[in-house]
């Protein structure tokens, strides 16, 4: 069984949506069965909320479903206990590093999995319009179509 974690900041924009997205392309793969999908935020400031409406709104247009998703925090077993462990974001990623003496060898930059052309960090749309949240749905389908090739080369 291969498993992923999301994680940003609030794990109610970013972190959510790439699990759902994650999961409805290893569907559409014929993988899902050989995956676990999971998200969590560095931050405890919205845990137990679900997920932004803009989040739930862009992949709600994409045929995904994010309304029974939860933020948590992330907790430094996460990091051994997950295949993969994906941060949005350098900021993330260092905040990830605080809970691990070597996060490099469990944490990746989710971007690393997306083609050179695209920013290394996925960019926080908490603040901006709601087009942010387009721009980061595409980046996100990018990237996990990579991580499912990682993960499943024959998938
Ligand atoms: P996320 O976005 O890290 O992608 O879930 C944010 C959500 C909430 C806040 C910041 C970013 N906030 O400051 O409350």
């Amino acid at each position: 069984m291969q498993s992923v974690l999301f994680v940003c900041l609030g794990n109610i924009c970013r972190s959510p949506l790439g699990e759902g997205i994650l999961r409805h392309l290893a569907e559409e793969r014929g993988v899902a069965e050989q995956l676990r999908v999971d998200s969590a935020g560095t931050s405890a400031h919205h845990v137990g909320e679900p997920p932004d409406r803009r989040s739930v709104a862009v992949a709600a247009r994409h045929g995904i479903d994010l309304s029974r998703q939860r933020s948590r925090k992330v907790v430094r077993q996460d990091l051994h206990d997950f295949t993969l462990v994906l941060a949005m974001d350098r900021s993330n990623f260092a905040d990830l590093a605080r809970l691990e003496a070597d996060p490099e060898a469990q944490v990746s930059l989710m971007m690393s999995f997306a083609g050179e052309s695209y920013a290394r960090d996925v960019p926080d749309p908490y603040y901006g319009s709601g087009d942010g949240f387009q721009v980061v749905y595409e980046m996100l389908v990018e990237a996990c179509n990579g991580v499912l090739d990682s993960l499943f080369p024959q998938g």
